[in-house]
């Protein structure tokens, strides 16, 4: 003996009669409920990496230079962006400024990449040039890929000291912000 089974049984949330009109009603509010709680719990950690409206608005950033020690560096806010301020050793130094041009996907010199009299400080807009992610390599502890520089870890782009593309697909050299030295410790980015 065959049991006849209700259309709205048959598709529940989509029955013609009473019940089934609530269904629909009660899963479009549950649904919308879902997508607003959704929201409202990735809304604080999206706006956290969001820079403040005073950090966007500052032109210009001052960075004191004597908390960072030889070896390592710091990441600024500047206009919304990472900017990595590093303090290269004398190895580094040597290490940029004796790679022949002929060896680099996007050639510059170092000397085009730092101040002179200040060569133990890289300033450099920390976006890589493939599709934007924010490289590793301000810690010594931090990957830095096999030219000692910074490593992107999206699709393993890596960087020199001077913060040259050595390894695509980046194709190219980490951008430098404008910058001065206001004292052998202090510069000023923007
Ligand atoms: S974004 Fe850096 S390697 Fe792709």
């Amino acid at each position: 003996m065959s049991t006849a089974v209700p259309a709205s049984a048959q598709h529940p949330g989509h029955g013609t009669g009473p019940d089934g009109g609530k269904r629909d009603f009660l899963k479009l509010v549950l649904g919308a409920g879902a997508v607003i709680g959704v929201g409202a719990i990735a809304w604080p950690f999206i706006d956290s990496m969001n820079p403040s409206g005073d950090v966007l608005a500052l032109a210009a950033v001052e960075v004191d230079l004597t908390p960072i020690p030889a070896g390592s560096g710091i990441t600024v806010l500047w206009r919304g962006k990472p900017v990595f301020v590093r303090h290269r050793t004398p190895k580094e130094i040597k290490e940029a400024e004796d790679t022949p041009l002929s060896a680099l996907i996007d050639p510059a010199p170092d000397s085009d990449r730092v101040k002179q009299g200040h060569t133990q400080w890289l300033v450099l807009i920390g976006i890589c040039t493939h599709l934007g992610c924010i490289p590793l390599g301000n810690k010594p502890t931090d990957p830095r890929g096999e030219w000692g520089g910074y490593f992107c870890p999206c699709h393993g782009s890596q960087y020199d000291t001077a913060g040259r593309v050595r390894h695509g697909p980046a194709p190219l050299n980490l951008f430098i912000p404008p910058y001065a030295f206001e004292t052998g410790t202090k510069v000023k980015i923007g």
